[in-house]
């Protein structure tokens, strides 16, 4: 099975969001908002990363990156996810693959770092760890990570952009400061 990895053009607005609501849709720790955040993200000029993932000329995963701001530090600093791989298609890499090629990219542009919040021991794969005083208010330490590229490290607390929090529903990142219990069942669903 060959599967292309390529940045997103405009006929792949629709596949994408189609392809982030099934990735999505029976994730316990979703509200289901993803496929909006993404687009609203889209819609603000945030999605400074959009990589699609394509097998005989379907879109079958995507990830985006977006900035985040982190006060005192310069610019630079991103945020990775949403990251979709449809159900069929999950466990062969493909998360993987996306999730590489899209730091790479974001790194190649001039990026300082990358944070993350999800699961620590998957983060880790591609170099995300826990970095002492940079934090996602309300997240359990060890589910918000960061990758540090180049610069000095930043420290403080982190802002996703406002498609995250203005995207129809209930916050998708807000499910990750309800408290440890949310992160049990997050945690139980991935193993
Ligand atoms: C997370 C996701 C993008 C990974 O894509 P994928 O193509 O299945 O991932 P890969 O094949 O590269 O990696 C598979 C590994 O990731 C693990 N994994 C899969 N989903 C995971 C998740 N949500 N969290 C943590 N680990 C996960 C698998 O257990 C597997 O582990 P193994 O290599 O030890 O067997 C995909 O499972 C997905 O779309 N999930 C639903 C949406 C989601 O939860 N996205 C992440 C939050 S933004």
């Amino acid at each position: 099975m060959t599967v292309t990895i390529r940045a997103e053009g405009p006929a792949d607005v629709s596949p994408v969001h189609a392809v982030t609501e099934r990735a999505f849709r029976n994730a316990p720790h979703s509200d289901q908002r993803e496929p909006f955040i993404v687009g609203a993200l889209r819609e603000s000029g945030a999605l400074t990363v959009s990589l699609v993932a394509e097998v005989r000329g379907d879109v079958i995963g995507h990830a985006a990156i977006s900035p985040v701001t982190i006060p005192d530090s310069p610019p630079g600093w991103y945020g990775l996810g949403p990251v979709s791989v449809v159900p069929e298609h999950q466990g062969r890499g493909i998360g993987s693959q996306l999730i590489k090629q899209a730091l790479a990219t974001v790194r190649s542009n001039g990026a300082l770092g990358c944070v993350v919040l999800g699961e620590p021991g998957y983060y880790g794969r591609f170099g995300f760890r826990v970095v002492s005083g940079l934090v996602y208010p309300g997240a359990p330490g060890e589910y918000f990570q960061a990758l540090w590229f180049t610069g000095r490290l930043a420290q403080g607390e982190v802002s996703y952009h406002d498609a995250f929090s203005t995207a129809p529903g209930q916050a998708f990142y807000d499910r990750y400061t309800g408290g440890p219990s949310d992160f049990i069942v997050y945690q139980l669903a991935i193993q």
